[in-house]
């Protein structure tokens, strides 16, 4: 009987989640070299996303909670990180006779926004806001493979399905509509490293370095959980030679 509800409850909740979901299809589900228990990052990878991110994504989403030094975790050094913030011009101030001023951006300052607010970005965007990406992968159901998915998911619309102007055909997104034009095609941005210049290619740096963006702590976090995992094995271990050494003399 106890099995029989569970079965039913497992079916009605996978029911649940089916509807939720809208027509959106199950996003791919890419070998990410950080997953698993030593997953780590791929440096190329994350700087080569961060060239997808600046040259493409930075025009319409924000990274509010990142500053430009969080950028020497992807191997940059210091001077490269000053030189990358310097490319900004953020506004500061006020000075001493009270007026705003503009400066190019130092390592300390966060990644600048678009656009200056959230109604400004709607209005460049037919109404629709285009998510901060700080902590994008963290914030949608499988994350990863949801952004991922996402920039590879466009298609032409069915016959019965309705676009508006500015709406897009896109397998991954809740109810298959979407307000990004697909802001990758092959070839748009170059790599220096030789790495594929394909939609595919930038998608899975960019996501890659999106995850680092959410989870930038996931190497140490993991690193820790093997080092518990091997502290516990060896005192197991002792606490099993301590036990029997004590109990030796007992007599049954
Ligand atoms: C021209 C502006 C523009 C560019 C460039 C752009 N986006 Fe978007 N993006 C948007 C807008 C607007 C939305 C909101 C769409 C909606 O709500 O239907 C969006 C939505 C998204 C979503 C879905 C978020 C969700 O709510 O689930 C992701 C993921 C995303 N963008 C990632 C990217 C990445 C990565 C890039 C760079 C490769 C990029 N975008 C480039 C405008 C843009």
């Amino acid at each position: 009987m106890r099995f029989f509800i569970l079965i039913v409850l497992v079916v009605f909740l996978g029911m649940n989640y089916a509807f939720a979901a809208g027509d959106a299809e199950k996003p791919p589900q890419m070998d990410w070299s950080f997953s698993g228990p030593f997953g780590t990052y791929d440096r190329g990878a994350l700087q080569r996303g961060f060239q997808v991110y600046k040259q493409v994504c930075s025009a319409c989403h924000g990274m509010d909670l990142k500053s430009y030094r969080n950028l020497t975790d992807l191997g940059f050094s210091e001077d490269e990180v000053k030189a990358i913030a310097a490319e900004y011009t953020v506004i500061d101030g006020p000075n001493d006779e009270g007026e705003m001023f503009e400066r190019p951006a130092r390592p300390s300052d966060r990644f600048k926004n678009p656009y200056p607010n959230e109604e400004a970005a709607k209005y460049a965007n037919n109404g629709a806001l285009p998510p901060d990406m700080s902590l994008i992968t963290k914030a949608r159901k499988d994350g990863a493979n949801y952004t991922y998915g996402i920039l590879v998911g466009y298609e032409e619309a069915p016959a019965e399905k309705e676009l508006m102007a500015g709406q897009y055909y896109n397998k991954y997104m809740a109810g298959n509509v979407i307000a990004m034009a697909p802001p990758l095609s092959d070839g748009i941005i170059g790599y220096e490293d030789g790495t594929d210049e394909t939609v595919e290619q930038y998608a899975k740096d960019v996501t890659q370095f999106l995850v680092w963006a959410a989870e930038p702590e996931l190497e140490e976090r993991k690193q820790m959980g093997i080092k518990v995992i091997l502290f516990l094995l060896v005192f197991s271990g002792i606490m099993y030679a301590v036990k029997k050494k004590i109990w030796a003399d007992v007599k049954h």
